[in-house]
Formats: structure tokens, sequence, C-alpha cells
């Protein structure tokens, strides 16, 4: 690999379209983001048409940006990394068309990346340390999976939500709160307002002898409870921001002791956090602090590189490429394990 080597990464898998520059293994020179969340607010969720349609408006004013940031041209890039799944198929198809195209035009090589091992590997590029094994929670609105890392590229799944991604519990139960989307900064805000002490809701799975997670129980509890009890504003006697924190600590709290144990079982040296729900603050400051309790190094990638970017895209193609794979096929796979 030449020195300052340049990726292009394209990120297009639900409804964050993004470009980023990186150069080397672990300097981003950019990572633009663009965000649809204002559009489908609206909607109460992501509507896949309307996500690919506003992939497509602004796809090429991103990746412009990203190379401007980054004090880049075109001509410069060495390699493109573009998401091929898991995703929505028509919101892939923008970003793999444009990885496909800049590649045939300027002979640039271009490779598919996982978006799972893409959140995984944001980690490297704020861990410098890279410890292995590592035991990772990869945590976002399709997945909750507990995964043991040999190095890069070779993951192992130790176990994962029976049904509802925790990222999903929190837009779920959002909704159900009246709180709105996306759900998990919205309950970590009221969270901030609420009393802890005043409901105990149940914590799925945490005594079974594995390392799977269940929370769609959970969200059917708050559903009963806030049935059963009068929630009102923040002056009533329970309020909404009580209910909200009371279900982030549930799920904090499972999350937190399962993946720690699958560490301690494992005799992981290292453990990560990966995904969009990893932008938690609770979930952050729980990790760290159990990790530090029982003698594991802890990293975490940087907020901004939880929720979907390309700088994490960049990071995975560049680390396939460099040990001469091929990474995925350059069409869209909606289901693609890691
Ligand atoms: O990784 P991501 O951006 O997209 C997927 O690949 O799914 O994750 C999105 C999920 C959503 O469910 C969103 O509610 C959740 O991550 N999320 C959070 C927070 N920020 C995003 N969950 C809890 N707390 C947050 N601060
Ligand atoms: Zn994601």
């Amino acid at each position: 690999m030449k020195d300052g080597f340049l990726t292009l990464g394209i990120e297009t898998s639900c409804d964050e379209t993004s470009a980023a520059v990186l150069k080397g293994g672990d300097k981003l020179l950019s990572n633009v983001i663009s965000s649809q969340i204002d559009v489908h607010k609206l909607f109460g969720g992501v509507v896949p048409e309307v996500a690919a349609r506003k992939h497509v408006e602004v796809i090429n004013t991103v990746i412009d940006e990203a190379l401007e940031k980054g004090g880049v041209r075109l001509n410069d890039i060495d390699l493109i990394a573009v998401t091929a799944g898991p995703g929505l198929a028509i919101s892939l198809v923008v970003g793999i068309a444009a990885a496909k195209t800049i590649s045939y035009s300027m002979n640039i090589p271009a490779i598919g990346v996982n978006h799972l091992e893409g959140h995984i590997m944001a980690n490297m590029l704020s861990d410098k340390e890279h410890g292995f094994p590592a035991v990772c929670l990869l945590v976002s609105g399709g997945h909750t999976e507990i995964i043991s890392i040999a190095g890069p590229g070779e993951y192992s799944r130790l176990g994962g939500t029976v049904d509802d991604a925790a990222g999903e519990a929190f837009d779920k139960v959002s909704r159900l709160l009246g709180l709105g989307y996306p759900g998990g900064p919205v309950i970590q805000s009221a969270s901030e307002k609420g009393d802890a002490a005043k409901i105990t809701f149940p914590r799925p799975m945490l005594r079974e002898p594995n390392f799977n997670f269940s929370f769609s129980g959970l969200k059917t509890a708050v559903l009963n409870f806030t049935k059963q009890n009068d929630i009102g504003d923040e002056n009533a006697k329970i309020s909404v921001n009580d209910v909200a924190v009371a279900f982030q600590e549930a799920v904090v709290d499972v999350l937190t002791q399962k993946t720690i144990r699958a560490a301690i079982e494992t005799g992981a040296g290292t453990v990560w956090l990966a995904g969009g729900v990893a932008a938690n603050r609770p979930l952050r400051e729980s990790f760290k602090t159990e990790c530090e309790k029982n003698g594991i190094h802890f990293s975490m990638p940087d907020f901004l590189l939880c929720t979907d970017n390309a700088g994490m895209i960049a990071r995975t193609g560049y680390e396939i490429f460099r040990k001469g794979g091929k990474g995925l096929e350059l069409s869209p796979q909606p289901v693609c394990p890691l």
C-alpha cells in the first residue's frame, strides 16, 4: 500500500447519505453525513421509497463535499468502499450505482462492504490499541448481537436478540409514549428529566446462561404499564419521563451485564461497543464503569461514528483491500450476515 493511500467511503443503507475520505488506516479527512430524519419524522419511521429518492437527490453533493472537506480530488482516490448490505435494497442501490460509476469512469477499484462490519470497525478509528481477542456488542436499529472478534474480519457470534433489536425497542417504546422518532435520542433526553426510582421494568433473559436478548416483552411491559397507570406531564405523579428512564435503565442493564459476562467467559481483554444505540450516553457510561471494575480495556466509537456514516465503511474497505480481499459483490444484499 502506498503512503497516504486514499479511500472514498459511501454509505446509503438506510436514511443517511454519507461519504468520507480516509487517509491510510486511521486518518479520517472528512465524514459528511446528510440525515433524512426531518423527512421521516413526519411518517414516524423510515419510508424506504422516500429514503431512496432523497439519496438520489443528494448523493453527488455529499460526495463532492467529502472530497472538498478532505482536500482531495476524485483523481487522487485509490479505492472506493461502498455499503453492499444489509439494508434497504432501494437505498443500497443508490450508493452502489454511484460507486460503480466512479469506479468505471475513473478506473478506481471498488469493493462492497458489510454495514455491520462497518459498525464494528468504527472502533478501529477511535481505539488505537486494538486489543484482541475482543467482544463487541453490536446494537443498532436492526441488530443486537454479541460478537467475539479474534482480529479484523474474524468474527463469531456468541448470541443475539431472539425478537426485537434494542434500537427497534427504543423506537417502538418512543412511539407508544408519544415521544417521536428516532426513539433512541428522544428517550435519552426524556430520561434525563425522569425519576429512575419510581418504576422498575423486567430485565429479560438477564439470568439465562446464554448471550441472547429479548426486548419484545419489555416493550409489552411498558405498554401494559401505560394502560394501567395515569401517565402525565412533568408535574404528574408518574410522568412520561419516569417511564422513559425506567425503560432505558432496563435495556442498559441487560446489555451491559450480558456483554461483560461474555468477555469474562471468553477471556477477552477488550470490549467494544458498536451501532446506533452505542450513541446512548447512559449505555456508554455503564460499559465504561463495568469494564473498569473488571479490568477490561474498553473502547467505543466517537459519538458521530456510532450511527450510520461512511467513515466506518471506508475503514472496513481499506482493511479488506490491504489484505488482498475482494469484499462483497457490488450488488444490494438486503440480508447479509457478518
Ligand atoms: O446504526 P444505526 O444508525 O442504523 C442501523 O443500522 O440500524 O442505528 C439506528 C438506531 C435507531 O433505532 C435509533 O433509535 C438508535 O440507533 N439510536 C439510539 C441513540 N441514537 C440512535 N438509541 C439510544 N440512544 C441514542 N442516543
Ligand atoms: Zn447502521
